[in-house]
């Protein structure tokens, strides 16, 4: 034990040594600047992290914190933190992140307790930020805390108890299930660009507004091209089953409900991103064999997987796809639209 404490020891020694003749020597080689000194460092290294790493020594309670909230905070963000005038509101807003115009606070929306901590002492009061000493903050922090309802009036908000604080909205965060996309830059034998053909712009994720006049044309052809090769794959696998697909196919607007016509857009700008292509193990649209299990299931069942968001054995379906703007009404038409273009 007493061994590896010493060595460890010794690591870390070495290792500080090594990271200081590592900046002085630079300092030396480009003659410019100072080394920062620790203190210096200290000054801007304030950022704590979920875990509560970063935070400094020292505690709060919510009764001070009420007093101090009054004095600094108040006439902005109002005495419950519902905000004043037009001042960001703080408090409540629990169950309206599904509403058409959700209202975000602390309480409804923010994932951890840290970045409360963090975001006051580094930002707040609005007018003289980092005016606060740390115990004001841990004072204040607690008051907005219990401001929504997470703590209880006698709660002592501490450096320890910060990080474990569960946040409501926790579980509404989730990673970002779409892959990277990388590409290596072309150093030999290259394409002319004069002869590229953009494929593709996906509306509602790329901007298109800045585009010349008709210059979104290759993304309208793109939609055609997407759309043809639906029909064909539909139009194959018919006929793999000896049956015939109306000419037009879903293609022709007579074909679809009223409700899939009017998911249309909806599927366009916030699903194709990924049931266009089959990404992140998602039904393709226009892929009768992929969604014939899942039509089996019921329009019911598809529609609250969609609007809830729904894990599967293939993936992820995040609720609305991500798109929680979008109205249940949207959703449910897109999802007419995609099953009436797939089945
Ligand atoms: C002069 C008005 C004013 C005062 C006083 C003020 N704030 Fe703010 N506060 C703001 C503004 C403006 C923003 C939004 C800043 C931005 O988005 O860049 C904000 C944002 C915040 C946010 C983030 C809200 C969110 O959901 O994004 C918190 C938390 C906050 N303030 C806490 C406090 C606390 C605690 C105090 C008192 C120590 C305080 N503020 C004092 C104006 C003020
Ligand atoms: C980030 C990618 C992504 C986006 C965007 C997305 N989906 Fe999905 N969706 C999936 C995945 C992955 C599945 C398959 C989940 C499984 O079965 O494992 C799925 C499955 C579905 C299903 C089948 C559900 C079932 O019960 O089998 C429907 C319906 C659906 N999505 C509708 C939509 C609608 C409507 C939109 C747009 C508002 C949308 N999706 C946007 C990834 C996505």
């Amino acid at each position: 034990m007493f061994r590896s404490l010493k060595k460890s020891l010794l690591a870390t020694t070495l290792g500080a040594a090594l990271a200081l003749t590592g900046t002085a020597a630079q300092a030396e080689k480009f003659g410019i600047g100072t080394t920062a000194t620790a203190e210096e460092i200290a000054g801007w290294d304030i950022d704590i992290r979920p875990d509560g790493k970063g935070l400094p020594k020292g505690q709060g309670t919510v009764a001070e914190g009420e007093g101090l909230y009054e004095q600094f905070c108040a006439t902005c963000h109002g005495l419950f933190g519902e905000g004043e005038g037009r001042w960001p509101v703080l408090a409540g807003g629990q169950d309206t992140l599904t509403e058409e115009r959700p209202t975000k606070t602390v309480g409804s929306y923010w994932p951890y307790a840290s970045t409360l901590y963090d975001y006051i002492r580094r930002a707040m009061p609005f007018t003289a930020p980092r005016s606060l000493t740390d115990e004001q903050v841990y004072h204040i922090t607690a008051y907005v805390l219990y401001l929504n309802e997470i703590v209880e009036d006698d709660f002592v908000l501490t450096q320890d108890n910060l990080a474990k604080i569960e946040m409501p909205n926790q579980e509404g965060f989730f990673v970002d299930p779409r892959p990277d996309v990388k590409n290596s830059r072309c150093m030999k034998n290259c394409a002319d660009p004069d002869k590229l053909n953009i494929a593709g712009t996906l509306r509602g994720i790329t901007p298109v507004g800045h585009f010349v006049e008709g210059a979104d044309a290759p993304a309208a052809s793109h939609e055609a091209q997407m759309e043809q090769e639906a029909m064909k794959e539909k139009t194959r696998k018919a006929s793999l089953r000896g049956e015939e697909v109306a000419a037009g196919g879903h293609g022709g607007a007579s074909a679809l409900s009223e409700a899939a016509l009017a998911g249309k857009s909806t599927y366009e700008g916030a699903c194709k991103v990924c049931h266009g292509s089959g990404l992140t193990g998602s039904p393709k649209f226009g892929d009768t064999d992929a969604w014939e299990p899942r039509i089996k299931q019921g329009m019911a069942v598809m529609v609250k997987h969609a609007i809830k968001g729904f894990s599967g054995e293939t993936g992820v379906m995040p609720p609305k796809g991500g798109r929680i703007d979008l109205s249940d009404k949207q959703v449910e038409d897109a999802v007419a639209y995609m099953v009436e273009s797939s089945q």
